[in-house]
């Protein structure tokens, strides 16, 4: 194990949504500070701070992670995913648009305050890659691991298996 130097700053070097990036933080630095406040990624949200919330989801190395309960200095050299990154690039028209899991989400209603959302979205996209046939058993699965306190999780489930559908190819949406 290497012990840093607290009083020192540190380079870390990382890939934030497909960019390559590098930032310099104290070795304490949590994650959510440096994407948030050291790369402006506001994207992330931060509830509870101690793991438990959810609301601080990221993916790292494809994986979901609780960028709350990770330091900044533990992603060198590592593919970090925020909510930013989810939607594809914007067309030749330069218009956005919403990755097939954010608009089946805007089709349930399955964000009211959207507090919550970012850190479900990443949960889930990681999920729907790994499980192209989720059972809804699975989605509440998933989602147990986040605290919404809007939405009582039912459009949340809807839009999950709908998102699912639509990204094996049986269903389409406009
Ligand atoms: S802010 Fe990270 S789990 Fe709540
Ligand atoms: S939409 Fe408000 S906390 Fe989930």
């Amino acid at each position: 194990m290497t012990l840093l130097n607290q009083k020192q700053k540190h380079r870390v070097s990382f890939t934030l949504n497909g960019v390559p990036v590098e930032i310099e933080v104290a070795p304490r630095t949590l994650l959510t500070d440096a994407l948030r406040h050291g790369l402006g990624a506001t994207g992330t949200h931060v509830g509870c701070e101690h793991g438990v919330c959810g609301a601080c989801t990221i993916q790292i190395n494809g994986a979901p992670a609780r960028a709350c309960l990770t330091l900044a200095v533990q992603v060198e050299g590592c593919v970090v995913r925020t909510v930013e990154g989810l939607a594809p690039a914007p067309d030749q028209d330069g218009q956005y648009r919403l990755s097939i899991l954010q608009a089946a989400f805007r089709r349930h209603h399955a964000l009211q305050c959207g507090f919550c959302t970012a850190g479900i979205l990443m949960s889930l996209d990681a999920f729907l890659r790994e499980t192209p046939l989720p059972s809804v058993e699975a989605i509440t699965e998933v989602i147990g691991g986040h605290l919404c306190r809007c939405t009582g999780y039912a459009p949340i489930i809807d839009a999950a298996m709908e998102a699912a559908a639509e990204l094996r190819g049986d269903a389409k949406h406009v």
